[in-house]
């Protein structure tokens, strides 16, 4: 029987980790079942946004790298997609499978369905409710270009429900027929695969840091709304200075460059400041390994980024979230992960609550047994069989 072929398109830094679940899931169960091409958009192109994972991952070499990089969201998206549509039309794949919410993601499922080609969305159904998030474009548009989805909790199943979409339709399917799934998430799959490795190769870096294990906070800020809108990030940024010295704690903060370009252009005496503080210690974008092993040593994270909230949730530390809604609704009704967005008396209230209070927290399963790429190549299979 031929080999069902399958083009997987990462360009951002969470695609690139994501995928690489269902590049091993190929390597190790289904290569005689499924060619895997990859397409890389080229819309994180550093070296640690992007290739430190292709090596630290071992996920192959992508097949055709489209070189797009940075520019405004049309002529980003639209750069993309030209790319998309040429090597769709000449790869002729069964299905495009992508994932979450950037403007890869956006390209690809227009690119794709245009053609008829299927597209398979992992992290289908999340939501935020707020329309003014490029990702929520971004979400929306290619929900309703896909033909398999593959929801990652119940609220992002119920989501599409509500959106209309229907559990009960059956085989065949196509992009008038979609088919919803509640799955797991994968980035549960790589933090089950890799946190040992992680402990075993990444532990000198806290004595790099000059850190003990479980005393530092470790914080994560890239959204747009953060790095944008200079005032909310000077807040957040006093915000943790102060927490930082207030309370003795050292905070580790590993800049995505959006935000470092950020600081560096528009709040240089901040910059001084937090440079100077011995709490503070601001280090560049970290690799996949590094950043697991500081979440599992770390005794609270604060971020505003998707995968950083869920990562808290499966090594088990609280979470302040900086933002005014999140899409992993789950969490904040859980009372582990708090919404504080940009208001250093929520910030610092939800930081005393979870250190200083440090009520009993559960971190329940939401998100899987660790098999969700299994499950998803599974259920790709039986379409095209
Ligand atoms: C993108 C996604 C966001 C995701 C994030 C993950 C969109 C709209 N946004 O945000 O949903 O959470 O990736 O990290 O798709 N830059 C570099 N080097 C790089 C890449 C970017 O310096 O390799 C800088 C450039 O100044 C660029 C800026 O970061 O203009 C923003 O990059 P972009 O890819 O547009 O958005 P992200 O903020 O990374
Ligand atoms: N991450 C990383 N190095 C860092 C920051 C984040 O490897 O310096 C990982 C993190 O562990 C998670 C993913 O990147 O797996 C989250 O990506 P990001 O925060 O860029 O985007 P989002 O999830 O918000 O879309």
């Amino acid at each position: 029987m031929a080999k069902v072929k399958i083009i997987n398109l990462v360009g951002a830094r969470p695609q690139i980790i994501k995928a690489s679940a269902i590049s091993r899931s190929i390597k190790s169960k289904y290569q005689a079942k499924i060619k895997e091409v990859i397409i890389h958009t080229g819309q994180h192109y550093d070296r640690e946004l992007s290739q430190v994972f292709f090596e630290e991952l071992e996920i192959p070499k992508p097949h055709f790298n489209l070189g797009v990089g940075s520019a405004s969201h049309g002529k980003q998206t639209g750069l993309m997609m030209t790319g998309i549509e040429e090597v769709l039309l000449a790869e002729k794949p069964d299905c495009l499978m992508l994932y979450g919410d950037t403007n890869s993601t956006l390209a690809g499922a227009i690119a794709a369905v245009k053609h008829h080609f299927p597209v398979v969305h992992v992290e289908a159904g999340l939501r935020s409710f707020n329309k003014n998030m490029p990702e929520e474009i971004n979400r929306l548009l290619s929900d309703h270009c896909s033909t398999l989805l593959f929801a990652p909790t119940n609220a992002a199943f119920k989501n599409l429900v509500a959106e209309g979409f229907r559990p009960e339709n059956g085989p065949p399917y196509n992009i008038n027929n979609p088919k919803i799934y509640l799955t797991g998430d994968i980035m549960y799959d790589n933090t089950l695969f890799f946190s040992s490795l992680a402990e075993k190769k990444k532990s000198h870096l806290l004595q790099m840091l000059d850190i003990g294990r479980g005393e530092f906070v470790l914080v994560t800020i890239h959204r747009d709304i953060n790095t944008d809108d200079i005032l909310r990030l000077n807040t957040i940024l006093t915000t943790i200075l102060n927490l930082a010295e207030e309370t003795k704690t050292v905070f580790v903060m590993p800049l995505h460059p959006r935000t470092s370009l950020s600081i560096k252009n528009n709040l240089e005496q901040m910059l001084h400041k937090l440079e100077k503080s011995r709490y503070i210690r601001i280090i560049p974008p970290v690799s996949y390994l590094e950043m697991t092993f500081l979440e599992m040593t770390s005794k609270l994270i604060i971020t505003d980024s998707g995968g950083v909230q869920k990562e808290s949730h499966f090594f088990k530390k609280p979470c302040i979230v900086l933002r005014k809604e999140t899409e992993w609704v789950e969490l904040v009704k859980n009372g582990t992960a708090i919404l504080a967005d940009a208001d250093p008396a929520l910030i610092a209230g939800a930081y005393s609550f979870f250190l200083e209070k440090a009520p009993v927290l559960e971190y329940p399963a939401f998100y899987g047994d660790g098999r969700t790429a299994e499950f998803i190549l599974d259920e790709v299979l039986m379409m095209f069989r």
